[in-house]
């Protein structure tokens, strides 16, 4: 897989081993849930959705909760909540850093689990627990959800050596059990922009891709997106007509990546542009709009 993305071949040196059991992993515990969360970056809604969830999940109730919104544009993000609502998804946003959105994913997950517990009743079983399980792709954020949801008070025994762990429902809320271990979607590299998006917010490890290419392609779309917020952070003025590379030399220079001759220091300006986007130094920015 090689493309041209903003003019730069970009490529991802990706092997699918593990995809056979992840999937297999996951189609068994689907069959314990009756609801199902899955979580996507709020940046990169599109991208780090695996498509073929919905097929393994089939006639389950389907919650998106939108992760890492305190790194992505708010406005992008009511977008994607409102295109995801109109395709009759529920869709909600959880900052699972500050905690928000917790709450509001409980009653999802309760109002998504109504029909299960009233089929229960009907049969004669009261208060039958909604079992919820949350799934998506790996660095998505799945386990600091669990744990938000999960609190302080709850501890979930530890996995002893030798000893095959069994997964555990845990109480998340009035009637709903939460399955204490997310399940691992493997995310799609069929095309580049997917695979760039995946790399440059830290889905994928870094030795997989060329991060010159990857920083280069990156600067450009935000020269384009957020001309302003990339200038505020590092205290640049970007002219018209700038470029990845003239921005970069002034990022360098701003934040002294500059070699002994008065050179620009480029591996170290690429590392500082790249680590700054994954961790959402630069603002709060999205890459992919609905
Ligand atoms: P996973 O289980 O889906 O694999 O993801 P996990 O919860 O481990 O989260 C991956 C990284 O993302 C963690 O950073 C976590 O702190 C961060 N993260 C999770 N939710 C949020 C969020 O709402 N906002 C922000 N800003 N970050 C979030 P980490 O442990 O430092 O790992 P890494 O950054 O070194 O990869």
């Amino acid at each position: 897989m090689k493309e041209l993305l903003e003019g730069y071949a970009f490529s991802i040196q990706w092997f699918p081993g593990h995809m056979t059991k992840a999937r297999r992993e996951m189609e068994s515990q689907l069959r314990l849930v009756d609801v199902v969360v899955e979580m996507l970056d709020a940046r990169i809604p599109r991208s780090s959705a695996n498509p073929l969830l919905q097929r393994l999940i089939g006639q389950k109730t389907r919650i998106v909760a939108l992760s890492k919104t305190d790194m992505a544009d708010p406005d992008v993000t009511q977008q994607w909540l409102a295109a995801f609502r109109e395709e009759g998804l529920k869709a909600l946003e959880v900052d699972c850093q500050k905690g928000r959105g917790t709450r509001a994913l409980l009653s999802a997950i309760r109002e998504a689990g109504q029909p299960v517990v009233d089929k229960w009743l009907k049969k004669g079983v009261r208060n039958h627990p909604v079992r919820v399980m949350i799934v998506g792709i790996p660095n998505v954020g799945k386990s600091t959800l669990i744990n938000r949801l999960l609190g302080k008070n709850k501890t979930v025994t530890q996995n002893k050596p030798g000893v095959t762990r069994q997964t555990q429902w845990v109480e998340i809320g009035r009637g709903i059990e939460l399955l204490d271990t997310p399940g691992v979607l493997w995310p799609k590299f069929e095309q580049a922009e997917t695979g760039f998006n995946l790399a440059v917010t830290g889905a994928i490890k870094e030795d997989i891709f060329d991060r010159e290419t990857a920083a280069a392609i990156l600067l450009t779309r935000l020269l384009r997106l957020y001309p302003q917020q990339l200038a505020a952070a590092y205290g640049i003025t970007l002219e018209d007509g700038e470029t990845a590379r003239t921005a970069e030399a002034k990022i360098g220079t701003a934040r002294g990546a500059i070699k002994a001759g008065g050179e620009l220091n480029l591996p170290k300006t690429v590392d500082l542009i790249l680590r700054d986007f994954k961790f959402g130094r630069l603002g709060p920015m999205s890459l992919e709009k609905p």
